[in-house]
């Protein structure tokens, strides 16, 4: 198994009614420099405008913000919904972010899931999708060539446009999925990366080799390559030293979060069954939309997933939420950090095997050692005498 991948996409939610949007935020960036304390190796930004719930209306400028703050941690768009804007403008951005954080900026692009983002555009929501598929060649061109690009889609036009900066570095650029072939066909067809959102429950294990399969059919079709470490999914875990602390934890947000799903946006997937704390809990635990429990139960699912994906999966990203306070929030990444992280990313395996060759070995080395440090001092006593 090859070294998996960590880190978080933050749409970000900030639930609770009342609560302050200038904390939230700032709460954002500081479990954002956290997770790069921590040795995460990635989080993505989302864009939203509308519900009042996903704060963010720019990923750009708050990855900027907080790749000034970060030293290692790669920072992305997640997503950019590209039918709201024209492609020149966000190739601009992207290259210019690469300048900025010296090749640590990653490009997540996606349709737009909040129906009422794309209607305050005067977009048809109902075309979306087929926007997104008309658009990210012409952005794919824009970052990649230096073509004169002409083009009238009836929602922006572009006249031998072209962006003026070269890349700084070959950043990773990804497409978003969640049960579509819409997403695997434009990473297959442009050889890119993949952020699978259809989470860890069984039906969403199920589709992992079929957006694979599709990704690699379309890779074949259009002569690219993809990897599997350009692949990333994504699902909700709050983990804590015990299971019962963990579900103490989230009774903190998690209701508030599903309000949102079930009472604002009215998304299906997202949304859970019943309306009080527990049934809820009950539901995100036992359909596998959630792990709230303790590291050994996140292992488990990752393993899981593993074994789903045939061990293709690249990256494993939280699907960051406000389920529990602040600062439980921040010592579940720290305690996955210390305890999940390390099962995948082989990095405890000559810490054992050396506790076991010393627990072993040590009373007969040990010994030898003993008895050259009494030699040694019994002809210091006798060259003394
Ligand atoms: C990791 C991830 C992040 C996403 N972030 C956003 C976002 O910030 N804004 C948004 O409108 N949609 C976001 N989406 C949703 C996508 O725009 C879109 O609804 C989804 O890719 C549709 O997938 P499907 O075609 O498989 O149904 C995100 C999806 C994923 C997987």
């Amino acid at each position: 198994m090859s070294r998996l991948r960590f880190g978080a996409f933050m749409a970000p939610f900030h639930a609770r009614p009342g609560d302050s949007p200038t904390v939230g935020l700032h709460h954002d960036l500081k479990i954002a420099k956290h997770l790069d304390t921590l040795g995460y190796d990635e989080i993505w930004f989302g864009e939203h405008h509308s519900g009042g719930v996903e704060l963010l209306g720019s990923p750009e400028i708050f990855a900027a913000w907080v790749a000034g703050q970060t030293s290692r941690i790669k920072v992305g768009t997640g997503v950019i919904s590209l039918p709201y804007h024209n492609p020149l403008w966000v190739a601009e951005r992207a290259i210019l972010l690469d300048h900025l954080t010296r090749g640590r900026f990653m490009l997540g692009i996606g349709p737009g899931a909040l129906a009422t983002d794309g209607d305050m555009l005067g977009l048809d929501v109902s075309q979306l999708r087929n926007y997104l598929q008309e658009d990210f060649p012409i952005l794919m061109r824009l970052l990649r060539t230096d073509d004169l690009i002409s083009i009238d889609t009836g929602r922006y036009r572009l006249v031998d446009a072209r962006v003026q900066l070269d890349p700084y570095s070959d950043f990773d650029i990804a497409v978003t999925s969640v049960f579509t072939p819409s997403g695997p066909m434009l990473a297959g067809r442009f050889g890119i990366g993949l952020l699978q959102l259809s989470g860890l429950t069984p039906d969403s294990l199920a589709v992992l080799p079929q957006h694979w399969e599709t990704v690699e059919k379309q890779a074949k079709e259009f002569g690219t390559t993809v990897e599997p470490k350009d692949w990333r999914v994504v699902s909700i875990m709050h983990v804590a030293e015990t299971k019962d602390q963990a579900i103490e934890e989230v009774r903190y947000g998690l209701s508030h979060y599903f309000d949102y799903f079930q009472d604002v946006v009215g998304h299906e997937r997202f949304s859970a069954a019943g309306r009080t704390f527990e049934k809820r809990l009950d539901w995100a635990i036992e359909s596998g939309y959630a792990i709230v429990g303790t590291p050994d139960d996140a292992i488990d699912k990752l393993q899981e997933m593993n074994e789903a994906s045939g061990g293709r999966v690249g990256a494993f990203l939280h699907w960051a939420t406000d389920w529990a306070a602040p600062e439980a929030t921040l010592r579940n990444y720290t305690l996955f950090a210390q305890r999940v992280m390390p099962e995948f990313q082989q990095t405890t395996g000559r810490l054992d095997s050396s506790r076991q060759w010393v627990s072993r070995n040590s009373a007969e080395i040990t010994q030898k050692l003993n008895a050259g440090a009494k030699r040694f001092a019994e002809k210091h006593d006798k060259e003394k005498a």
